[in-house]
């Protein structure tokens, strides 16, 4: 489907499944290879990044874990600039490596917030790896360790990405018209 509606709002496709698996597989390549010998921890930022991650672990070959947390910024298509949690951290992460795994930045707040409370928990070393940036509404300053495409500042939807909790069942990525 080129055209899409998600509650009453159009959508374009923009990121096809052919371009999303080629994402996930090199960005999981680097990570095979990084974290080779070790045993890392994944934590999934829900609820977008449900699809990216499941992709994303099943593509791992080394020993790892998976676990989640849930923030909440965004209220529709805006970003509420302030960062609620929902489901906190329950697993040792003193002593771990933990890749967070999110699936887009987009003003960088909720991430922000979310690696500082993690490094509170002294762990081994902190990555994260980010299906899509939007380089144009990022105001903060931590680094994407494992990256898979910048995007313009638009609001998306598909792969996990909701529009008032509707459109994450999309297989591929859909931008909104103008
Ligand atoms: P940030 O705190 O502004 O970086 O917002 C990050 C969160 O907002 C992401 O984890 C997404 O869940 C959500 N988000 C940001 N941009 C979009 C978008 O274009 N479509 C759907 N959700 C988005
Ligand atoms: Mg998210």
């Amino acid at each position: 489907m080129e055209i899409v509606e998600v509650k009453g709002k159009v959508f374009r496709k923009f990121i096809t499944r052919e371009k999303i698996d080629q994402v996930v597989n090199t960005l999981a390549g680097r990570i095979n290879s990084d974290y080779a010998g070790e045993n890392p921890l994944l934590i999934g930022v829900l609820n977008g990044a449900f699809i990216f991650a499941a992709d994303l672990i099943r593509k791992m070959e080394i020993p790892c874990q998976i676990s989640f947390v849930k923030y909440a910024s965004y209220t529709g298509t805006q970003s509420s600039k302030k960062v609620t949690e929902l489901i906190g951290l329950n697993e040792e992460i003193k002593g771990r490596h933990i890749l967070v795994v999110e699936d887009i930045v987009d003003s960088g707040i909720t991430m922000d917030h979310l690696l500082k409370e993690l490094h509170k928990y002294r762990p081994l070393s902190v990555r994260l790896a980010c299906f899509c940036l939007k380089p144009d509404a990022f105001v903060k300053d931590f680094s994407i360790d494992y990256l898979g495409m910048e995007i313009p500042n638009d609001f998306v939807v598909g792969y996990g990405l909701d529009y008032d909790g509707y459109g994450r069942n999309l297989p591929e990525i859909y931008k909104l018209e103008n």
